[in-house]
């Protein structure tokens, strides 16, 4: 099928390297002077339905950290990894992974078929949400974990956590644990950013009006067991690798964040873009007013239609004082305050990453099925003059998906080291296969080369096993490897006898969320890598 091409993704104005914020610069991405020009051509897959993660031609995996493995004596690795970072270590062939834990398919890892979960499903399920640590090590081409590493643990829904805030939420100064983690980001100081996203569906979600918690239809039920108020969660959590200590950023604000991507300005402050994956929901950018904090500094809400960023601050805005007794309300209402000052409603944000070359902030819009959007757009926002602090910007339409492009509700975006862009695409279990979804089959994984002969092409190059999602895409910076989550691989099982999938084993075997290290001359070759 004919695709389109896109050939303003080059940009019109290729911005040299000086003017991309510092922190761009300096984590082995790539300025337009070295741009790497591709000759060679990308073969790519045609969208299939088998059960396996099948790779394109001159790409190759092997799973490196898998649900249920140990990686410590004490501690074993979570469920449903979706958002990779990898730290790198003393020397390119060592360096630390953080993988978030965004859900549990029940039926594997609690054993729960139905009815009422007991405390002890509860406690395991709870056990394998949040994030794991692990240090890996390559040896002879292939990534291992280094099992009983110091740094390895897990972080999970009984982790207690800090708020980064001067007043109290919900009459403490902590919460216990991180949940339903889901995408994220890393600082230029090498923590770790990790989402907070579907959290109603462990704890419910308060009524602002009347102060009850209502349960969604998706309740993991654990608030049967465990009393824990709602406004705990729903933060961006800042994790330092080397300790696992956290904390959450209430400055960010309160709702389903699927990602925190941060660009350092020249005078060290930060601004970290981040979105609120329900539908009609809104993007957001936080600017700090100190160097390196992510607590002193104002929240800022999309207006997409005008190109205006708008203050969530309440003494800037008497809309809000009227509505809200103080900021710390603001924050943790965020989505109603959003709404108050003129946020846009978007079509579920997923992911947001800076384009390395153009320095636009690209973020992936899923779908919006109530107002019959059902294969999603790529955004691509140009911020006034180039500056992340702009309060002006205009948005357009980057990649539009549907049957003629090839994709369906992208998801998370990932640049290589010559600026080739990737996107994952996170069709539902339920839809997938289906009108009006069949002919994007299983999920995918997709280049967009920057250059050569299929320049702004839309080019699958991996298929998920069966009900799976593929997730967290992430460079090594020598891109050499690429590690990528595959997730809730068959997770519409009903039954032990009826498993929809069982990768990665095969067989009669149980499927299992892995992280996968994928390699090979394509990657190479992509990226002008020897
Ligand atoms: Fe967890 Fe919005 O994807
Ligand atoms: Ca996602
Ligand atoms: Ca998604
Ligand atoms: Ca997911």
């Amino acid at each position: 099928m004919e695709r389109r091409k896109f050939i303003e993704f080059l940009g019109k104005g290729v911005v040299t390297t000086s003017l991309l914020p510092p922190f761009i610069s300096s984590c082995n991405r790539i300025g337009s002077e070295r741009i790497f020009k591709i000759n060679s051509m990308t073969k790519g897959i045609s969208p299939t339905n088998a059960d396996d993660l099948v790779l394109a031609e001159g790409l190759t995996y092997e799973v490196l950290l898998t649900f249920g493995q140990k990686i410590s004596d004490k501690d074993t690795f979570g469920s449903d990894n979706d958002y990779i970072a990898f730290v790198p270590g003393d020397n390119e062939n060592e360096g630390t992974l953080w993988v978030n834990h965004e859900s549990v398919t029940s039926i594997f890892v609690s054993r729960f078929t139905g009815g009422e979960k007991t405390k002890e499903q509860v406690d395991t399920e709870m056990y394998n949400m949040g994030g794991s640590i692990v240090k890996i090590k390559k040896e002879n081409g292939s990534w291992n974990i280094d099992y009983n590493n110091p740094v390895n643990r897990r972080l999970n829904a009984f982790t207690e956590i800090p708020f980064n805030w001067d007043s109290q939420i919900k009459g403490t100064t902590k919460a216990i644990g991180t949940l339903e983690n889901c995408a994220g980001g890393i600082t230029p100081w090498g923590t770790i950013l990790t989402c907070e996203e579907n959290y109603h569906n462990c704890f419910g979600e308060r009524n602002f009006e009347t102060g009850e918690i209502k349960y969604s239809s998706w309740s993991k039920q654990w608030h049967k067991h465990y009393d824990r108020p709602p406004e705990h969660y729903g933060w961006v959590v800042e994790v330092d690798p080397a300790t696992g200590k956290a904390e959450k950023h209430i400055a960010l604000g309160r709702c389903a964040h699927e990602c925190a991507t941060v660009v350092e300005l020249e005078d060290k402050r930060i601004v970290v873009y981040t979105g609120d994956d329900k539908v009609d929901q809104c993007i957001y950018k936080f600017i700090s007013d100190e160097p390196g904090s992510m607590k002193s500094g104002t929240l800022y809400v999309a207006n997409t239609d005008e190109g205006k960023w708008i203050s969530l601050n309440i003494d800037e805005q008497p809309i809000l004082k009227e509505k809200f007794k103080d900021q710390t309300e603001v924050l943790i209402r965020l989505r109603e305050a959003a709404a108050l000052v003129g946020g846009t409603p978007q079509a579920r944000p997923e992911d947001i990453e800076i384009d390395p070359v153009t320095g636009n902030v690209l973020v992936a819009l899923t779908n919006n099925k109530p107002k019959n959007d059902y294969f999603g757009e790529i955004l691509k926002i140009e911020e006034k003059d180039g500056k992340y602090d702009s309060l002006e910007f205009t948005a357009s339409t980057f990649l539009t998906g549907g049957e003629e492009m090839g994709f369906a509700c992208p998801d998370n975006l990932a640049f290589d080291k010559a600026g080739n862009l990737y996107f994952t695409c996170d069709i539902s279990s339920s839809s997938m296969n289906k009108p009006p979804y069949e002919s994007f089959k299983n999920n995918g994984f997709f280049v967009v080369p920057r250059t050569g002969p299929q320049e702004g092409q839309v080019i699958q190059i991996a298929s998920g096993p069966v009900d799976s999602e593929l997730t967290g895409p992430f460079f090594t910076p020598d891109g050499k490897t690429l590690f990528l989550s595959v997730q809730h691989p068959g997770d519409r099982t009903k039954s032990y006898d009826a498993m929809t999938s069982h990768w990665p084993d095969g067989g009669n075997a149980e499927p299992r969320p892995s992280v996968v290290a994928i390699s090979g001359p394509l990657l190479d070759q992509l990226q002008g890598l020897s």
